[in-house]
């Protein structure tokens, strides 16, 4: 008996196989399924006349596919930092061997339409897109996209070496990119009433330059390499399309549970909503710890679901004491960020738990007007520490 091997195939399993050899997805099966939908929603595109490939790469042009037309720059596709040209048949761009195209300018968050063409993607190394991935495991703003989302994004980003003395961003400018930073040191100056203020400053990880992006102002702040370091940068055309996009989702999801939350009770409703902007989920199972005793504090969590435990250890015994139990919509994590200081105490996920974390520039720029409900209750840790252990830790005591 003779098997008839489909025509095409071959040629579908290879393309398949080149790319999983090209991008070692660790979900094969999640790869395929994503891989063959673009592959089949190309092919509708190039069906019905539509599909065009165009790949930017890093300020050099690069190539374009778009059914053997040659591919016409649209006036409104004005960024500089956008680039066409034409590849070869089957060259495949980086992310899938499918045809892509540069995004256009606007987006509306509230249109459902899904835009899946509008594309920008600088070609990596896999060194480059092991550095990049490891640099936005922890990016807040990435965490609630989907795999689709997030690959897209992987794919947009470019590297920026940087020299110390370098303004990555300068306050007043127009917002281009959004940076994850991979290593480095950088000042964030703000500049008021003719006087220039170091506000705050990144520690070789974090991200910054989505405010201009995300509600269409002015750069707020100057951010000044003071070392030399590396970034990985996201175009403006991306980022909306796609972290403005999720946002929109995220309001609808959190909106509710924010309203809810005691702390923020004193906020404007645009003031929570900006929080949201600028939240990410985590989840922890049962006994991860999340936060450290004596470790550098750069997070705020809020609990939306589960219990977590605050352990503090005893100088006397050396042993965890349980002192409090935070659940839905209590905060933990303030005290560090107030202070200065290491963080008092550890926190462990009793069953599963979900919070939502702020880094410590969103909280010191956006929780402000809460300060005054934290500091009182940050008086209560020090009469329940002395409830429990006889003394004060001096918790407010940024000398200790
Ligand atoms: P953006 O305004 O686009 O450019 C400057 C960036 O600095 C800003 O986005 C934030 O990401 C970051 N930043 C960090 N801290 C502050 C702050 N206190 N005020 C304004 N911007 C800040
Ligand atoms: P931080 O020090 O940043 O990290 C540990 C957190 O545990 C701390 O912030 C508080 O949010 C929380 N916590 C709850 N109760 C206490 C307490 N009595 N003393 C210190 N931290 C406490």
């Amino acid at each position: 008996m003779s098997i008839e091997i489909p025509p095409g195939l071959t040629e579908l399993l290879q393309g398949y196989t080149v790319e999983v050899l090209r991008h070692r997805p660790a979900d094969l099966v999640g790869f395929a399924a994503e891989y063959f939908t673009r592959l089949r929603d190309a092919r509708e595109r190039e069906a019905a006349g539509g599909g065009r490939r165009v790949v930017s790469f890093d300020g050099e042009p690069m190539q374009t596919e778009s059914n053997g037309e040659e591919p016409d720059r649209d006036d409104d596709d004005d960024d500089d930092d956008d680039f066409e040209r034409k590849s070869p048949p089957g060259e495949v761009s980086p992310s899938f061997s499918l045809p892509v195209s540069v995004c256009a300018e606007a987006f509306d968050p509230d249109e459902e339409e899904e835009d899946t063409e509008q594309r920008v993607v600088h070609p990596k190394t896999d060194e480059q897109r092991c550095r990049l991935q490891e640099a936005c495991k922890d990016i807040l703003l990435f965490r609630n996209l989907d795999q689709e989302q997030l690959s897209q994004v992987l794919d947009a980003m470019f590297e920026r070496k940087v020299k110390p003395q370098e303004h990555v961003i300068d306050q007043g400018d127009d917002g281009d990119n959004f940076y994850v930073i991979e290593w480095g040191l950088y000042d964030i100056v703000v500049a008021k009433d003719n006087q220039a203020r170091c506000v705050g400053r990144y520690d070789n990880h974090g991200s910054f330059g989505e405010l201009a992006l995300l509600y269409n102002t002015p750069r707020a702040a100057t951010i000044v390499a003071t070392t030399e370091g590396a970034l990985w940068g996201l175009d403006r055309v991306t980022f909306k399309r796609i972290i403005l996009k999720n946002n929109a989702k995220k309001r609808k999801t959190y909106e509710l549970f924010i309203e809810s939350v005691p702390l923020l009770k004193s906020l404007e409703a645009s003031e929570r909503m900006k929080i949201v902007d600028v939240i990410g989920e985590k989840v922890y199972q049962d006994g991860e710890r999340i936060i450290a005793q004596g470790d550098k504090a750069d997070s705020f969590y809020i609990v939306e679901s589960g219990e977590v435990k605050i352990m503090i250890k005893s100088k006397v015994t050396n042993q965890e004491v349980e002192i409090a139990r935070c659940r839905r919509g209590q905060y933990f994590g303030e005290l560090a960020l107030v202070t200065n200081k290491p963080r008092a105490a550890s926190a462990y996920a009793v069953g599963e738990v979900k919070c939502l974390v702020m880094d410590v520039q969103a909280f010191e720029r956006l929780l402000g007007p809460c300060m005054n409900i934290m500091k009182r209750n940050i008086t209560h840790y020090e009469e329940q520490l002395v409830a429990m252990f006889g003394s004060s830790m001096d918790l407010l005591d940024p000398g200790n």
